[in-house]
Parts: structure tokens; C-alpha cells; sequence
């Protein structure tokens, strides 16, 4: 097989976007459209990759930078080039760019099999694109293969032009076409495959005579053709593999039917959805098997899922690990980890930083922030713990309080094994409960606790009689106190 590059046009400004924010750098299934194109580009082309960036690259291009260590970990690649197209004069000008940087970066004109892709056909992948190579390789070898799908609507693309034996002659955009061309259902993809030297060769020899005033990548067809040379098209039926995205409406349908897809994967690989309607799965998520999935449930970022859990209803889980069997109903969690057989919710905010250990509890209205908590711990009711060590087998009492901001500064609770804390607990940070200490209901624990002890705090509760008939004479709690009072007299 021989060397293959891929360029990735993303110059281009996506004005129907209505957006501050370059087209490309709109998500579907959780990565951006130009992170589906990268991941597309590096599973053929490891390093050879070129993006052309112009209209924002001073997002594109960080943008770039942010996903090349993904990319370093799933395909080995070390760099993606990028290559600056200053005025945004076609696509057949963008490729002359990226040519041009790919022949730098090998010091001398790169030989082999230039694939050359957009930044806006989110659901493109490298399967797709390995098809195309090899069709592009099959003997005879040809010089230029366009990825097509015959669509029933194809306004707006570029149509392919057939001769009566079905040979490829030409592309014909929108714009130029005749009724009789616009009447051909089958389109360009706008991405393809080239022999190096041909595509290096025809770029030079584009011009602008056409309805938009602009050099045309498509117009490299008729060129090969004029060179006897063998242009071949590879149709696939899926015509969502290669569908665009112009606009937010398309944004939304194309999401719509890459979230179908993903549901659908999860299901095969042994997960029940409730209702995949409701269900939104990012493409970097995992799941395992016997996983119950109820409506209204988000798993988005790498978010990954073990065997024989429960999630939702209505949950979203950005980048969470979920131990096998562990139950997450109603929560709204991040960057956090969910031990195995532990249990979530109803009702419950992770917050980053919390690990919640096997057979934990984070119970009904708990709030959880950068707290580890220990083997079979549980903060089961209506809490706030935060910047927290739990050991194991601990029990936290309902609607306590980890006090860990004095105003200026976090500071951390430490807690030990087998500790049992009194409802409405307060723990003012910094502090220490040893193992198997005890503390009553209402303390506010300011000292730490040795092993084994009980806290307290406060002094002995004092019942002053009489006093809301004394100073709040004629309310509906004095007229109680008194009925009250009548009654034990008589
Ligand atoms: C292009 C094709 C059309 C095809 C369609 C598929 C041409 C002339 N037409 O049309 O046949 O059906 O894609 O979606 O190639 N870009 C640059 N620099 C430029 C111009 C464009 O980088 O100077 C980039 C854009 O960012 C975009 C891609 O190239 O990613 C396609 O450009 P766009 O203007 O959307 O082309 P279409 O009119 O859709
Ligand atoms: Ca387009």
C-alpha cells in the first residue's frame, strides 16, 4: 500500500451557522465536527495529516492542538500540520495550500495517495475512508476516486456526471448546472482520493471561469479525464456517512441520527434502553453489558459504564466512571468515580473530584465535591460534603455539613473508619474524626475527635416556660400554648 495523506479543508467561514464560533467547532455526539474529522483522517493517516484553517483560526487552531494527544492515543499521531489559506478562494485553492505544507513537512514532493476531506461531515469515519482507498487501488489504479450516494433532495451539491456506460466525466456544481444536471441524483461528497502528482498537477491548472468566481477542486475530474487518466467514483448507499452540515437545523438532524446510531450500538453491545428517544450517548462513551438505561438519561464526554448497572431516570453523567452494578438514579455528575454495587440518588449533584467507594451511598438531595469516600460509606440524606476523606463503613447523618471554605480558604475533613456522625452535624474544616467515633445530633465538630469518641456540643438544653404567651401574646402560638396548657390543668 502506498503512503496516504489526508487534507482536511476548514478555511471556510459556515456564514449559515449564525455563529461567533467557526463551523467546525460545533459539537455532534460530543466532539466537535473537526475532532470527527481528525479521528477520520488519523485512522488512514496516522501523521500525514493537513488541515487548512483561514476564517478563525485562532480557535481552529488551538482546537487542533487540544485533540492531538486524543489522537496520539488511539492512532499514534504525533503532529497534525495545519496550513494557512489567507482568502478563502475555493476549494481547489484550499487543497493548493494544503499540498503545499504536506510537500514541506517531507522535505520534497509527497508521493502516494492524497485523501482530501471537509471539516463539516460529522459522521464520516475512517471505515468509510479505507473503503475509498481501496476501491481507489483496485486495478485498474485510478487517479482520482470521489466518494458519492445517490440522495432523493441533492440541492445545493455537486452532481456527478456519468457517462452512458456509467465512466465519470465530470462534477458539476449547483450554481453551474443545467435542469438536465440538476436533475442527477447522485452527488459529490467533496471528499475524495488522488494520485499525488496528478492532484499537484491539476490544482496548477484550475482557473475561476465559473458561476462563483472561484477555483474548484471538483474541476480536477475533467482534468484527469483530458490526461487519460482512470477517474472512478465509489457510491455508498449510506448516504448519512457523508452528509453535510450547513446550518443548525442540519446540525440537529445529522446529531439526531448520529445518536440513534450510538444507542443503537449500546443496545447490540447487550445494554437496555427504556427509550433510546430519551437516551443521548456521546461517541467516546462505553457501556457494558446488562445495563439498564431509563429515559432520560445523558452519558456524555468518556463517560464509561460497567456491567449490571442501573442509570436514570433523567441523569446525565459527563466524563463519570461507573463501576459494575452500581445504581445512579436522578444525578447529575461529573468527572467523578462510582464505585462497584454502590448507590446514587434519587436527587443527587457529583461534583468533580468525588470517589465514592464499593458498595457506597450518596443518597436523596447530596451535594458531593473532591470527596473520597471509603468501602460501604454512606452519605445518605440531604448533605453537603465537600474537599472530604471518608474510610470505610462510615455513616454520615442526614443534613450535615462538611464546612470547608472559611471565606478565604479550602481547607479538608478527614473522617475514619466506622464513624458514626449524628444528623446535622457540622464539620468546620480543617478537622479529624478518628475511627469509630460517635458524634450527637446538632454538634459542630470545630476540634478534632479522637478514636472512639463521643462529640458534642452546645450546652444542656434550657426550657424557659411561658415565655411565647409573655412576649408574643395574641398569636396563633400563644392561643395553641394556652388551649394546651388548659387541657393538662383540667
Ligand atoms: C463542495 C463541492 C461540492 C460538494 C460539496 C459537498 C466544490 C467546488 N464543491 O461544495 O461539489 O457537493 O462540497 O459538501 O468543491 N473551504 C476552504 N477554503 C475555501 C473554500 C472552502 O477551506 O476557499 C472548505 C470549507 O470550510 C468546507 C469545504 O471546503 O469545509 C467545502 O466548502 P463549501 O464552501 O462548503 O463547498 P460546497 O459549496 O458545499
Ligand atoms: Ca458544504
Amino acid at each position: 500500500m502506498t503512503d496516504v495523506a489526508v487534507i482536511i479543508l476548514a478555511a471556510g467561514q459556515g456564514t449559515r451557522m449564525k455563529s461567533s464560533r467557526p463551523k467546525m467547532l460545533h459539537s455532534v455526539a460530543g466532539r466537535t465536527m473537526l475532532a470527527h474529522a481528525l479521528h477520520a483522517a488519523a485512522g488512514v493517516a496516522k501523521n500525514n495529516i493537513v488541515a487548512v484553517v483561514g476564517h478563525g483560526r485562532d480557535q481552529v487552531v488551538p482546537a487542533i492542538e487540544d485533540e492531538t494527544p486524543k489522537l496520539n492515543q488511539v492512532f499514534g499521531t504525533e503532529r497534525v500540520l495545519t496550513a494557512v489559506q489567507e482568502e478563502q478562494n475555493g476549494t481547489g485553492h484550499a487543497v493548493a495550500c494544503g499540498l503545499e505544507e504536506l510537500d514541506r513537512a517531507h522535505g520534497g514532493a509527497f508521493e502516494g495517495t492524497v485523501v482530501v476531506t471537509t471539516s463539516d461531515v460529522p459522521m464520516l469515519n475512517a471505515d468509510t475512508l479505507r473503503d475509498l482507498l481501496t476501491e481507489h487501488t483496485t486495478s485498474p489504479r485510478a487517479s482520482v476516486t470521489v466518494l458519492t450516494a445517490t440522495i432523493a433532495s441533492p440541492t445545493g451539491y455537486g452532481r456527478i456526471v456519468r457517462t452512458s456506460d456509467g465512466e465519470v466525466t465530470s462534477i458539476v456544481e449547483e450554481k453551474d448546472a443545467d435542469e438536465a444536471q440538476k436533475a442527477i441524483t447522485e452527488i459529490n461528497s467533496g471528499v475524495y482520493a488522488f494520485d499525488a502528482a496528478l492532484l499537484r498537477s491539476a490544482v496548477g491548472q484550475l482557473d475561476t471561469n465559473n458561476a462563483q468566481g472561484e477555483f474548484y477542486l471538483t474541476d480536477v475530474i475533467g482534468i484527469a479525464r483530458s490526461n487519460d487518466k482512470v477517474v472512478r467514483a465509489h457510491r455508498i448507499d449510506d448516504a448519512h456517512l457523508i452528509a453535510g452540515v450547513n446550518d443548525r437545523v442540519q446540525l440537529a438532524a445529522i446529531a439526531k441520527e448520529f445518536n440513534r446510531r450510538l444507542c443503537e450500538k449500546a443496545m447490540r453491545g447487550g445494554a437496555t434502553l427504556i427509550d433510546p428517544d430519551t437516551t443521548f450517548i456521546d461517541v467516546e462513551v462505553e457501556i457494558g453489558q446488562d445495563v439498564l438505561i431509563q429515559p432520560g438519561t445523558q452519558l456524555r464526554g468518556c463517560t464509561s459504564i460497567g456491567n449490571n448497572c442501573e442509570i436514570g431516570p433523567d441523569t446525565t453523567l459527563i466524563d463519570m466512571e461507573v463501576h459494575d452494578g452500581a445504581s445512579v438514579v436522578r444525578t447529575h455528575g461529573s468527572l467523578s468515580v462510582i464505585g462497584k454495587d454502590a448507590t446514587v440518588g434519587p436527587y443527587t449533584f457529583i461534583r468533580p473530584g468525588t470517589e465514592l467507594g464499593e458498595r457506597g451511598k450518596l443518597g436523596g438531595f447530596v451535594e458531593a465535591k473532591n470527596a473520597q469516600i471509603g468501602r460501604g460509606s454512606k452519605v445518605p440524606h440531604l448533605t453537603y460534603i465537600g474537599d472530604a476523606t471518608v474510610g470505610e463503613e462510615s455513616n454520615i447523618g442526614a443534613s450535615s455539613v462538611f464546612v470547608n471554605y472559611d471565606g478565604v480558604n479550602k481547607h479538608r475533613t478527614t473522617i475514619g473508619s466506622y464513624v458514626r456522625t449524628g444528623s446535622d452535624t457540622m464539620f468546620i474544616a480543617p478537622v479529624t474524626v478518628g475511627d469509630g467515633a460517635y458524634s450527637g445530633a446538632g454538634t459542630v465538630i470545630r476540634d478534632d475527635v479522637p478514636a472512639g469518641a463521643l462529640a458534642v456540643s452546645g450546652g444542656p438544653q434550657r426550657n424557659i416556660e411561658g415565655w411565647v404567651e409573655k412576649k408574643r401574646p395574641g398569636t396563633p402560638a400563644a392561643d395553641a400554648a394556652k388551649k394546651a396548657q388548659e387541657k393538662t390543668e383540667s
